[in-house]
C-alpha cells in the first residue's frame, strides 16, 4: 500500500511526512512517497528540513531532489494525503476520479488544523512542523492498521450515536474522540444545532441496537434524562445515564447496558470522554448478573 504525501514544492513538508512514515512504519507492505504541486527541477530538501530529520530521527535525505506530482502519483497511490485544505482541493479539481482518495493529512489523521509551512523558518518552526507530522503519521498508521484488520474479517465494535440539538457538540467531540480508536461508527443525528426531539433520535439508535445492527449506543441530550428514558422504552434496551466512571463500568459488567446516555449539560467534555473510554472497555461479568438482567428483560413483557 503506497501512501502519497503532497505539499507545494516538496522540499519541506511532504519529504519530511514521507522520511517521518517509512522510519516509524510498522505495517507490512506500506510505504510513503511525497511529490509537490509545484516542485523545482533539480531543488533539494532545505537544508532545516534535513537537519530536523537527522536530529529527531537520524534519518537523512540529503541531496534528496523535489518530485514533481504527476497523474501516476495519484493513481498508485491507496491515499493521497495533502498539506492543506488548498491543496487537497486543487487536486481533486484537477483529478476528480481520484477525489475518494484524497483527503488532508490531518483531516485523515483525525487531528485539528493544517500542516504550516516551515518554508523560510528557523530550526524551531520545523520542529513544529515534525512534531505536528509525526503526531498525524501514527494516527494515519494506526488508522490504516485498522482498515487491513477489519479487511481482514477481524472484528470492530460497531457503536451508533445519536443526539438532540443540546447534546451535539458533545457527540460531535465523542465521534471525533473515537475517530482515533478501533471502532466503525454511524451517527443517526442530529447533525445540525436546530432543536429537534430527542425522543427520535433515541428511537432511531435503541432500534439499531436492539436489532443487533450495532453493539453499543451513545445518546446525547441536555441532561441525559430525556433521552434514557426514551431509549428504554425499546425492547432489549437497557441504556444507563452516567455522569461518572465508576457507574459506566458497573453498568457493562453488572446491568449489560447496551447504551450509553450522557447530559451535555451536566457533564463536561472531559469528563464525558472518559465515561464513554470506561463504558466501551467494560464487560458484562454474567454469573449472578444474568439471572437480574434476565429478570429485567422478563419486565418487558409486562
Ligand atoms: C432540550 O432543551 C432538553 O430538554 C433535552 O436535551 C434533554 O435535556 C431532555 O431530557
Amino acid at each position: 500500500m503506497k501512501i502519497l504525501f503532497v505539499c507545494t514544492g516538496n522540499t519541506c513538508r511532504s519529504c519530511m511526512a514521507e522520511a517521518i512514515f517509512n522510519h516509524e512504519c510498522s505495517i507490512e507492505g506500506a510505504s510513503a512517497e511525497s511529490c509537490g504541486v509545484y516542485a523545482i527541477r533539480n531543488s533539494k530538501a532545505s537544508i532545516n528540513t534535513v537537519m530536523t530529520l537527522m536530529n529527531e530521527i537520524d534519518v537523512n535525505i540529503a541531496g534528496r531532489e523535489a518530485v514533481q506530482l504527476t497523474r501516476d502519483h495519484l493513481e498508485e497511490a491507496a491515499y493521497v494525503l495533502a498539506m492543506t485544505s488548498g491543496i487537497k482541493k486543487m487536486l481533486a479539481e484537477s483529478f476528480p476520479e481520484f477525489s475518494g482518495k484524497i483527503f488532508t493529512v490531518s483531516e485523515f489523521a483525525g487531528v485539528d488544523g493544517e500542516i504550516t509551512d516551515p518554508y523560510g523558518g528557523d530550526m524551531s518552526v520545523y520542529r513544529d512542523t515534525f512534531v505536528q507530522l509525526k503526531r498525524c503519521t501514527r494516527n494515519i498508521m494506526e488508522k490504516l492498521k485498522r482498515e487491513m484488520k477489519k479487511d481482514d474479517g477481524g472484528t470492530v465494535m460497531r457503536i451508533a450515536l445519536g443526539s438532540d440539538h443540546a447534546g451535539f457538540e458533545l457527540k460531535s467531540e465523542v465521534i471525533r474522540h473515537l475517530e482515533k480508536g478501533e471502532y466503525e461508527l454511524r451517527d443517526f443525528g442530529t447533525c445540525v444545532p436546530d432543536s429537534v426531539d430527542y425522543p427520535d433520535y433515541a428511537a432511531a439508535v435503541a432500534n439499531e441496537v436492539a436489532a443487533g445492527n450495532f453493539d453499543l449506543g451513545i445518546l446525547i441530550c441536555g441532561t441525559g434524562i430525556g433521552i434514557s428514558i426514551a431509549a428504554n422504552k425499546i425492547g432489549g434496551i437497557r441504556c444507563a445515564l452516567c455522569g461518572d466512571t465508576f457507574s459506566a463500568h458497573s453498568c457493562r459488567e453488572h446491568n449489560d447496558a447496551n447504551i450509553l446516555a450522557l447530559g451535555s449539560r451536566v457533564t463536561g467534555p472531559g469528563l464525558a470522554l472518559d465515561i464513554v473510554d470506561t463504558f466501551l472497555a467494560a464487560k458484562f461479568a454474567g454469573g449472578r448478573h444474568q439471572n437480574r438482567v434476565d429478570k429485567i428483560t422478563k419486565l418487558e413483557g409486562k
